[in-house]
């Protein structure tokens, strides 16, 4: 077998698959595929083969959870956070959220392209080939729907797999009409929304949406062919993460409160555990129950949660760390929540590894200077690691730390 590129010589690799992690080890591409991958020296023959001495490989990272499309900033409202305020308050008094919902109004489809595309550039500087963005800064349906056409033409190669999220917040003319408001997002919002989208999501918890309306809505988007998906048990414990692992959601999200039968009802269902450390960092939230979830076979995933207010951390390594330090995860589960098990929360089987059959996302990275080139540094250093190669879906993107231009980037990495 003869193939395209081969990156050879790797000195740890976190396949993501049945092969677990492999030691000096090879992966071969031919036709923008993964053709093999396995120990270097039973390796195929490649037209181009790149020395990855020193630099450890793992499947393009997937953040599963992100409202990375918002415009507007929140710096003055962290600031009142610092001072004091809570979280909450500023979004009662119309602040936090509904300012950016303010700001993401105001600006057209191409403004919030550019956005998003500038975002998605910075993740990818880091390892990220596929992100998971929601809507939810629109509130009406012309925004909620201008969101999800950003989303799905960036132009950007790092996948957008799109949540609607319509039910995120009350907006300010439908103050004190919740069940107006919810009864827009499914007669309305939905129907346009749907046909763009990939999941529905709900921001279920007190202050937020009740168990009911969030029942209520998931249930419409699964009726319009979304997969249902829940913000859960952040603030205070409703039973939503039982709820929508009944309605077949691939993950429940935060989970700081889940109890027992929550953890229980997730196992049953294979339901994925999202941990987002970031917001539990600036929010100062407990840890969720990871040691029930591991007792209970419960994959776990970690992601970014990246947004203006509760969680402004891009870097999805930095949010491994903090999930070990601050969650109790190991490395190699923090590992496998940012590839393998992030891929499952959003129902991709293809994504999240790397091997025959996977997108063919490759990402190698050198460790910080000094340091031995294994998987287990880039966790125990805190963030500010960068692609040295990164392969998506077949194209060769960021070759010796220098993003290619991606029209010029051909498949299989030919020259
Ligand atoms: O996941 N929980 C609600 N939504 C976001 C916060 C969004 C924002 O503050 O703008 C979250 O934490
Ligand atoms: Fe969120």
């Amino acid at each position: 077998m003869t193939t395209d590129l081969l990156f050879h010589h790797i000195d740890e690799l976190l396949t993501g698959g049945d092969q677990g992690v492999l030691y000096d080890a090879s992966v071969a591409f031919a036709g923008g595929r993964v053709r093999w991958v396995g120990p270097s020296a039973s390796a195929p023959v490649a037209r181009q083969i790149v020395d990855c001495h020193g630099l450890v490989g793992l499947p393009g990272l997937v953040d599963c959870h992100t409202h990375a499309l918002f415009a507007g900033s929140r710096a003055e409202e962290f600031q009142r956070r610092l001072a004091g305020a809570s979280y909450t308050e500023i979004l009662e008094a119309g602040g936090g959220i509904l300012s950016t919902v303010k700001a993401t109004r105001a600006a057209d489809l191409e403004r919030l392209r550019s956005l998003l595309h500038r975002r998605l550039e910075a993740m990818l500087a880091v390892g990220v080939t596929s992100v998971e963005v929601k809507t939810g800064y629109g509130l009406n349906p012309a925004t909620e729907q201008r969101m999800l056409e950003a989303m799905i033409s960036t132009g950007s190669p790092v996948e957008v797999l799109p949540t609607f999220l319509g039910a995120h917040a009350v907006p300010a003319e439908y103050r004190g009409r919740r069940e107006d408001y919810v009864e827009q997002v499914i007669r309305q919002q939905l129907p346009r929304c749907a046909p763009l989208a990939r999941f529905v999501d709900v921001y279920c918890d007190r202050g937020a949406f009740t168990l009911d309306e969030a029942r209520a809505i998931l249930e419409a988007g699964v009726a319009h062919g979304l997969i249902p998906r829940i913000h859960a048990e952040q603030v205070a414990h409703t039973g939503a993460a039982a709820m929508a692992a009944g309605l077949g959601a691939t993950s429940a999200d935060h989970l700081e409160q889940l109890d027992d039968a929550g953890v229980a009802a997730m196992a049953r269902h294979g339901t994925v555990a999202v941990l987002l450390p970031g917001a539990m960092l600036y929010l100062k939230d407990p840890p969720p129950p990871v040691a029930a979830l591991r007792a209970a076979g419960v994959p776990m995933a970690v992601s970014t949660d990246f947004n203006p207010g509760s969680s402004p951390v891009r870097d999805l390594w930095t949010c491994a760390t903090l999930a070990c330090l601050r969650m109790g995860l190991r490395v190699d589960e923090a590992l496998l929540g940012i590839t393998r098990n992030a891929g499952r929360a959003l129902g991709r089987d293809d994504l999240g590894w790397i091997g025959p059959g996977s997108s063919a996302d490759l990402v190698l990275l050198a460790p910080p200077p000094g340091e031995p080139a294994e998987l287990a540094v880039l966790v125990q250093y805190l963030g500010g690691h960068r692609a040295h190669h990164l392969v998506k879906a077949g194209r060769w993107l960021i070759r010796d730390g220098v993003r290619q231009d991606a029209l010029a980037a051909g498949a299989g990495g030919g020259e």
